[in-house]
């Protein structure tokens, strides 16, 4: 896909997110308001957008329905996507894990709101996501069957890939792995699949599952998102090293800071960019097997091999 192309419409699906994620987030008032405040800092401070992006882009390899305007339901998977992101985020920063103080450019939710909020605030936004799908659920009740089914289905690959199985089984092996003195490439892997790209399977299965891709396809999706994910994790600890603290919204060098072993320690700056670089034609291979328009997508994940934020 031709870039000016490309950058116009991720800028328009960036933009329909955003839109999205502010439309459903609580109102900040009653007694709860300081959470809700704290819900909305940490969602709304910005950030990529990358999973709802690729859930909705992923929807529309398989579906014209949402082209124009997002269904309701589909809207509600974005943004409960994007809140369970931003809470393993607001999590990730406590002191407890990898003490961070910025974050997409401003100081972290438990900087700014205190640690116990700062807790609260993620606890919130994870429950708020079950919330949202829950809610798209209610509404597949008055669709056909068929509709409900996929639904049902999305909901639970999210939490899945979300959970023990998933994202926090992978801080978990994250945390531990700072005590080990010998983490091998295999212990990394488990983390790298786990506390990342576990989430980025689930927003390209989630999208296509909502649009009725077959199994098949689906698992498809899934060792396409693993790839991505692992090499998205990798230049992301490359970035830590060679990147750019205003240009991240995020500080430099905390993983030096906190001990951590990652692909960059263990293998070098250069092996590193090379393995991104393989992981992401792996993962542009596997989807060109795909039926339809994978033009977007492609240009995606192309994007991501070299980005500096
Ligand atoms: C940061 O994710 C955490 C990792 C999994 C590396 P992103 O780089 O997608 O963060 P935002 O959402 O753009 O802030
Ligand atoms: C975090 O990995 C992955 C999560 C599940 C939050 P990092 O700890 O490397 O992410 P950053 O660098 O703080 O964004
Ligand atoms: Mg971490
Ligand atoms: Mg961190
Ligand atoms: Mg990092």
């Amino acid at each position: 896909m031709d870039k000016e192309l490309f950058k116009t419409r991720l800028d328009k699906d960036v933009e329909d997110v955003e839109k999205i994620l502010k439309e459903l987030l609580p109102k900040a008032e009653g007694p709860a308001a300081t959470v809700m405040e704290a819900m909305d800092y940490s969602v709304m401070a910005g950030g990529k957008r990358l999973r709802p992006v690729m859930i909705l882009e992923s929807f529309r390899l398989f579906s014209h329905e949402c082209d124009d305007k997002i269904d309701h339901k589909l809207g509600c998977f974005m943004a409960a996507m994007e809140y369970i992101h931003t809470y393993s985020l607001v999590h990730d920063d406590l002191p407890a894990m990898d003490n961070d103080e910025y974050r997409r450019g401003r100081l972290t939710t438990w900087k700014m709101y205190g640690d116990g909020m700062g807790v609260l605030a993620g606890d919130a936004l994870l429950n708020y996501a079950f919330e949202m799908m829950m809610k798209a659920a209610e509404e597949s009740v008055s669709c056909h069957a068929e509709c409900a089914t996929r639904i049902l289905k999305a909901s639970a690959i999210l939490s899945k890939k979300a959970g023990i199985y998933g994202m926090i089984g992978g801080q978990c092996a994250d945390i531990e792995a700072e005590e080990k003195e010998d983490v091998t490439i295999g212990d990394l892997m488990f983390i790298h699949e786990h506390k990342t790209a576990c989430l980025i399977e689930a927003a390209l299965m989630v999208g296509a599952v909502l649009a009725g891709a077959d199994d098949e396809q689906v698992k498809l999706l899934e060792r396409v998102g693993s790839n991505v994910g692992v090499a998205f994790q990798i230049r992301d600890d490359l970035l830590d090293v060679i990147g750019n603290t205003e240009k991240l919204g995020k500080k430099t060098g905390s993983d030096a800071a906190n001990g951590k072993a990652t692909y960059v320690t263990i293998n070098g700056i250069e092996p590193s960019k090379e393995k991104v670089l393989s992981l992401s034609k792996e993962a542009e291979e596997l989807l060109s097997s795909l039926p339809g328009d994978k033009g977007f997508m492609l240009a995606l994940i192309d994007s991501l091999i070299g980005r500096t934020y």
